[in-house]
């Protein structure tokens, strides 16, 4: 298994892991619809970072570095927290044949390193309160519960925030 960041080439990867994810998904509220904007920045450096678990040639799970207050400005904002140095870790998938070995903790602690070399000082997550997965891999990568809001779109969510 090889984690890398994913280029453009890895496009249409990520778009059917993502469909795979979305198809299985327990509950739709636990995942945020992708809007036009934040779609059309997934490859753009200065915006979004993605990473990913490949087995061979399959990309099996992923995760977004968000550095673009479009994606974590309401959640700082309600947090009252200062944007300078924030970045958002989001997106966070897993092939539905793939879950139950940790890979999202293990995507969280590489993440963070790639977080710091681009002098990020605070990663911000939002999680649907009932995703039990998702919210025990970032309490277990030791990221905090700061609050729980629901979001001007409806949905509910916590944030978490971890210090580089
Ligand atoms: C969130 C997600 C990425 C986590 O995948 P994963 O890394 O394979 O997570 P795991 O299945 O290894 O589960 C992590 C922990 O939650 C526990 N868990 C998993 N499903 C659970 C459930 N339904 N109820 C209770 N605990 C559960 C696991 O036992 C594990 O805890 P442990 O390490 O103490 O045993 C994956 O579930 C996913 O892709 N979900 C759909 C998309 C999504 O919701 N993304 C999150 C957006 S914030």
């Amino acid at each position: 298994m090889i984690f890398r960041k994913l280029s453009v080439g890895d496009s249409p990867l990520l778009f059917e892991l993502i469909n795979n994810v979305e198809s299985a998904l327990e509950d739709k509220n636990f995942w945020l619809p992708l809007n036009d904007t934040a779609k059309e920045h997934f490859f753009d450096i200065s915006w979004t970072e993605f990473f990913g678990f490949f087995e061979g040639e399959k990309l099996i799970s992923a995760v977004g570095l968000f550095y673009n207050e479009h994606e974590f400005g309401e959640s700082a904002e309600y947090l009252g927290i200062e944007k300078q140095g924030l970045a958002e870790v989001g997106r966070a998938m897993v092939h539905p044949e793939k879950r139950g070995q940790d890979l999202l903790l293990k995507m969280l602690e590489l993440v963070k390193k790639e977080a710091k070399i681009r002098g990020v000082k605070t990663l911000l997550a939002t999680v649907h309160p009932q995703n039990v997965p998702s919210r025990k891999s970032f309490l277990k990568a030791q990221f905090t519960l700061e609050a729980t809001y629901v979001k001007a779109s409806g949905f509910e969510r916590s944030i978490f925030i971890y210090k580089l």
